[in-house]
């Protein structure tokens, strides 16, 4: 069957503007891969959040890009943070964040993190096993019950519609939840309330709505059981963002403010709120620039092979199971082309290491052209590898190239 023509891409105005602003690098960064990085997209991502879930309080997910620029940034803005390890740990008490401004929400932790929570008194911690529990109580108990963290058990439910449903690995059913609740009374650990997770790429309002009434369920059985009454619930992470054509901020805020509403109706009947948003606030924030660095056609399809690929910047693709656009970034040679549906893969001797089997580009990319991939900050630099010597994509802030002239005022003083 001869290959499918299409025509270019539709995409949004936002993508078209950062074509047009990508196009003005200087030409000694090309050639390998790098990250542009958009420190304004970093604040308005935050302003996003702030407006639609107010009084919700943030606690950014580092695991998804833990930058130094964006913690900074973020704790100079205010918020707090969710760490998974000792390491991460490390990493904000160094940039002078203090553990009363940490979740440890791993429900699961090794000795070295214990040991770090303690070290740091960090606030909070999530749980959602008997066994985990008991490793807290025989951590804790010697300590003051003043530096102890407050326990929220972390629940899960059924989720629809998301890229990776983390209740597979994490969480437990409401019913047990209210046990593990009683067990830290009885362990003379500090319960907290509850947390979820709905997983990662919640397009859907029903996971946050349906985990949101299990928790107050929770509590509130929790309250008619013990007198204990616990108003904390934390919904976590899984705010969706990118989009086929994509519109960045513009898909995302119609869900948000969805969101939002369920937070401001919790609000309003006592209950205090908090979130740990990881992918919405990095992902817009970063572009890769990659280079055509082998071309071939095989099996009536045109290969692109590209500087980076599923080893190092792309690895969302296996990690995270996220699609990625793949856009050219001379905007001449969408009309000069035929499009058809071409492989592009990394450059790595890997079988593994192909991108797509299939995304619309023109025939006439040639070694040395570039093609761009927007919204791809989050999951991304933090897992990316070397394997074969190939080197990581550098990251070059839009703030160090005058030439795009789009310094933004407040990371300025942040950073
Ligand atoms: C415990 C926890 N919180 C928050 C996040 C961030 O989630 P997202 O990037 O989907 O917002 C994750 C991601 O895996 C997580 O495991």
């Amino acid at each position: 069957m001869p290959p499918q023509k299409n025509t270019p891409l539709l995409i949004s105005q936002r993508l078209q503007e950062l074509q047009k602003r990508l196009r003005l690098i200087p030409s000694h960064y090309f050639g390998n891969s790098f990250y542009l990085f958009d420190e304004e997209a970093l604040a308005d991502a935050v302003a996003l959040f702030e407006k639609n879930l107010k009084g919700v309080t943030p606690f950014y997910a580092m695991k998804a890009n833990d930058r130094d620029e964006i913690l900074r940034y973020l704790a100079q803005a205010g918020w707090s943070f969710d760490a998974a390890s000792a390491a991460e740990v490390e990493k904000l008490i160094a940039l002078g964040v203090s553990g009363d401004r940490i979740i440890l929400a791993n429900p699961f932790k090794d000795r070295r993190t214990l040991e770090t929570m303690v070290e740091h008194r960090v606030a909070m911690t999530t749980a959602d096993s008997p066994e985990e529990l008991v490793k807290l109580q025989q951590v804790y108990q010697a300590v003051a019950p003043e530096d102890q963290p407050l326990v929220l058990i972390r629940i899960s439910l059924p989720a629809e519609g998301v890229q990776t449903d983390l209740g597979v690995k994490f969480g437990c059913p409401p019913l047990q939840a209210l046990q593990l609740l009683k067990n830290c009374l009885k362990l003379g650990l500090k319960p907290g309330g509850i947390s979820f997770h709905v997983g990662t790429q919640s397009w859907n309002l029903g996971n946050y709505e349906r985990c949101l009434e299990a928790s107050v369920w929770v509590l509130k059985e929790f309250k008619r059981e013990t007198g204990v009454d616990l108003r904390l619930i934390d919904i976590g992470g899984g705010f969706p963002w990118g989009s086929a054509d994509g519109s960045g901020s513009l898909a995302v805020e119609p869900l948000l403010g969805q969101i939002g509403q369920l937070t401001d109706a919790a609000q309003a009947e006592g209950y205090t709120l908090q979130a740990q948003p990881g992918r919405v606030i990095c992902a817009g924030a970063f572009t890769l620039v990659s280079t055509v660095i082998g071309k071939t056609h095989r099996n009536q399809r045109v290969w692109y092979y590209l500087s980076d690929g599923v080893y190092g910047a792309y690895n969302g693709i296996l990690y995270d199971h996220q699609p990625y656009l793949f856009l050219p970034l001379d905007q001449s040679l969408e009309s000069q082309s035929e499009w058809s549906d071409a492989v592009v893969c990394g450059p790595t001797c890997d079988g593994v290491d192909i991108m797509s089997q299939g995304t619309p580009l023109p025939d006439n990319l040639e070694l040395g052209d570039s093609l761009f991939t927007p919204d791809i900050g989050a999951y991304s630099m933090v897992a990316a590898s070397q394997f074969n010597g190939f080197s990581r994509a550098q990251i070059v802030p839009v703030s160090s190239l005058p030439e795009l002239d789009r310094l933004s005022p407040t990371l300025a003083q942040a950073v």
